[in-house]
């Protein structure tokens, strides 16, 4: 159930939900709605950046296991997913919640409901990796963001994530040049194996985190970034790429990201123990 579309091509079969078609500049029924058209021309020399929260949820969870992607698992009441984008659309800063999901993905309906908040938006056109996914569907959102704008990536497998931990990370990178990302410092004492399963080295943990998300950046910069980094597993490793260091800002345990399938049980402890 993966993308066939290309990376760094526009999102041709994508599909936005909650939005109205409008009357058209053209004339036809295509995606420059009237509105859209003159508000692109007033923001051209707005300079306050907006927010917006892009989520890749195209993945189907290999090391879960389960019958369906993990990120459609029910957990604490509502399927994984649907606790990210609730984090965001209960930040009001956050404009609109874009989540990206494969262009034949037969779960996105039924887990969002009717979905009747306007600020969320579904993106058919999840792509073969993560990074792929994220990149398509910054190019699909091209018409609605400036280069300016931020862009709040995070993963659909981190269900853990609250309002406060959103605040935290935009307030503390507001004025940032680079822009950042929520990371823990790592604690434990960490060993190198030999490939036989014998530790032959313990490795300095000093100034080691282990990188959460949300990954925050400008959108010109990030999708540029993303473009020329093949292989990166995160949107920080591209803009290090390009000789930028993001701002590590301190996340939490709560926010970790469900891989196993032993993490269900500690995903639903935080979520009905600390919703
Ligand atoms: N993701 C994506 N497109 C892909 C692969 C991953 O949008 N082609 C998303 C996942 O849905 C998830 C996030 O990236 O929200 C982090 O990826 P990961 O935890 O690795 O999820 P999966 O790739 O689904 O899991 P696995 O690697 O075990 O198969
Ligand atoms: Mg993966």
């Amino acid at each position: 159930m993966r993308a066939a579309g290309s990376v760094g091509g526009m999102c041709g079969d994508s599909r936005i939900i909650n939005e109205a078609r409008r009357p058209t500049v053209s004339g036809k029924d295509d995606a420059v709605s009237l509105p859209r058209f003159f508000c692109a021309i007033l923001r051209a020399d707005m300079s306050v950046p907006r927010h917006f929260a892009l989520i890749p949820a195209a993945g189907v969870g290999s090391r879960l296991g389960a019958a369906t992607p993990k990120q459609y698992l029910e957990l604490a009441g509502k399927p994984m997913l649907l606790h990210a984008i609730d984090a965001f659309l209960r930040t009001p800063q956050v404009q609109e919640v874009f989540v990206v999901v494969a262009p034949d993905d037969p779960y996105i309906d039924a887990a969002i409901g009717k979905g009747d908040d306007p600020r969320l938006r579904i993106l058919r056109c999840g792509g073969d990796s993560r990074r792929e996914s994220v990149l398509n569907g910054l190019n699909a959102i091209c018409e609605q963001t400036a280069d300016v704008d931020w862009v709040l990536v995070h993963d659909a497998a981190r269900p853990g994530l609250t309002p406060d931990l959103i605040q935290s990370l935009m307030s503390t990178l507001q004025e940032d040049p680079v822009g950042g990302l929520l990371a823990l410092p790592v604690v434990d004492t960490l060993k190198r194996d030999d490939g036989n399963g014998r530790a032959c080295e313990t490795v300095p943990r000093s100034g080691l985190w282990s990188a959460q998300t949300p990954q925050m950046f400008r959108y010109g910069l990030l999708k540029s970034a993303l473009a020329h980094a093949d292989g990166v597993t995160d949107e920080a490793a591209a803009i290090e790429s390009m000789g930028m260091q993001p701002r590590l800002v301190e996340g939490a345990h709560r926010n970790f990201k469900v891989t196993l399938p032993q993490d269900i049980e500690l995903a639903e402890f935080f979520l009905k123990n600390y919703p």
